[in-house]
């Protein structure tokens, strides 16, 4: 059975202009759920992809898959193609494991349409044991009415989610620095991310890379007892950049109803445990983001202040717990915002580097305190480091 099935969109409510009335429209695409939770509670064994011709990016982050014919190849294995992923739920269950365990997953040469984007991150989620009531994230300041579906994020260097937004760049003197960039997708949403897709359709000649970080590798490298310490508190995300938005370019409101019911309101914040669980690989991850993470609660403002810029920086400078992929055209990246940070790089002048995302929307995120890290999980099941 094919359980990506051709998307039958709710007819939008609201006229395309570029106002913000509040809209409730849910476009989450039609899947096969049926066929989706048959696999995700199938006994048979996962597919193991890596028997794929692949590599992987860093020992602790990225998987790269080859294209077919992809001459760099000396492993004999065979190419996986990628769309007929797409039509196999058990291929698909082991993809989003996959993605959930190296927290980023590359393929080449793979066209893909924005309506497969969403259909695809929702598959995973699905396919993840992520709640009925999670679909697909519309971002706040999207434009209702987008010829590509409101739930599609439009990607670029030059303006927010939409070309009204443009952002403030016209010199390298006013571009932030880059380590400022990094963050997990829309943890400001009570219901925050778990899988995304970005293709970049639009390709510049050279710049424009997208890096990630890993969340499991950031709480590795933490000392036991800064763990411990972390694990007893939460912490305050806010969509602090929407809001900006919409006081520049006088948004009146924010889109409601985002995905889940529990993202609505203007407040655009949300409390998160500072370390969290994944759900799917039981590994224990730190979930704290410069782009959006305000404040620790439990903490002092001052002692939340060096704490917070503390963790920025762990995850920034550690570049051993990154990877950096270079977009070529056709290249697609899907991702798990539940153990991952990501950043775009922002060197380019005068030169166009647009895209498309969708965004799953996953659980509320929770601290399992019986959870392990990744490398203790690793070394239970024999691998050395
Ligand atoms: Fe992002």
């Amino acid at each position: 059975m094919i359980p990506v099935m051709s998307a039958q969109r709710a007819t939008p409510t609201t006229s395309p202009t570029n106002t913000m009335a509040p809209a409730a429209i849910n476009e989450t695409p039609r899947v096969d759920i049926t066929a989706l939770k048959a696999a995700a509670a199938s006994d048979a064994p996962v597919v193991d992809l890596r028997k794929y011709a692949h590599f992987d990016n860093t020992p602790g982050i990225g998987t790269e898959f080859r294209a077919p014919g992809d001459y760099r190849d000396k492993s004999g294995k065979p190419a996986v193609s990628f769309r007929d992923m797409l039509d196999d739920p058990a291929s698909l269950r082991a993809l989003g494991k996959l993605v959930s365990e190296r927290g980023v997953v590359f393929f080449r040469n793979t066209e893909i349409s924005t309506e497969e984007q969403l259909k695809l991150v929702h598959a995973l989620g699905v396919l993840g044991g992520k709640p009925d009531t999670s679909g697909l994230h519309v971002n706040p300041c999207t434009p209702p009415g987008q010829k590509e579906g409101d739930e599609v994020a439009r990607i670029s260097n030059s303006y927010v989610f939409g070309p009204q937004f443009k952002r403030d760049q016209s010199s390298i003197l006013l571009r932030r620095v880059g380590k400022m960039g990094w963050h997990s997708d829309v943890t400001y949403e009570p219901v925050p991310a778990d899988y995304a897709c970005l293709t970049i359709r639009t390709v510049p000649e050279t710049g424009g890379d997208t890096l990630w970080a890993s969340a499991y590798e950031a709480y590795d490298r933490l000392s036991p007892p800064m763990r411990k310490f972390l694990e007893g508190l939460t912490a305050l995300h806010k969509g602090l950049g929407f809001i900006q938005i919409a006081q520049k370019f006088g948004i009146p409101e924010f889109r409601e109803n985002r995905g889940s019911p529990e993202n609505v309101g203007q407040a655009l914040e949300a409390v998160h445990p500072v370390i969290r669980t994944h759900p799917l690989t039981g590994w224990k991850g730190l979930f704290v983001n410069r782009e959006f993470t305000q404040r620790i609660v439990e903490l002092t403002p001052h002692e939340s202040d060096e704490l917070l810029q503390f963790l920025f920086d762990h995850v920034a400078d550690n570049q051993d717990i990154q990877v950096r992929f270079k977009w070529e055209p056709n290249s697609v990246a899907i991702w798990d915002n539940r153990c991952t940070f990501h950043t775009a790089t922002f060197d380019l002048d005068n030169v166009v580097r647009e895209g498309t995302r969708g965004l799953s929307l996953g659980e509320k995120p929770f601290l399992d305190p019986n959870s392990v890290s990744r490398r203790e999980a690793l070394e239970k099941q024999g691998v050395k480091f």
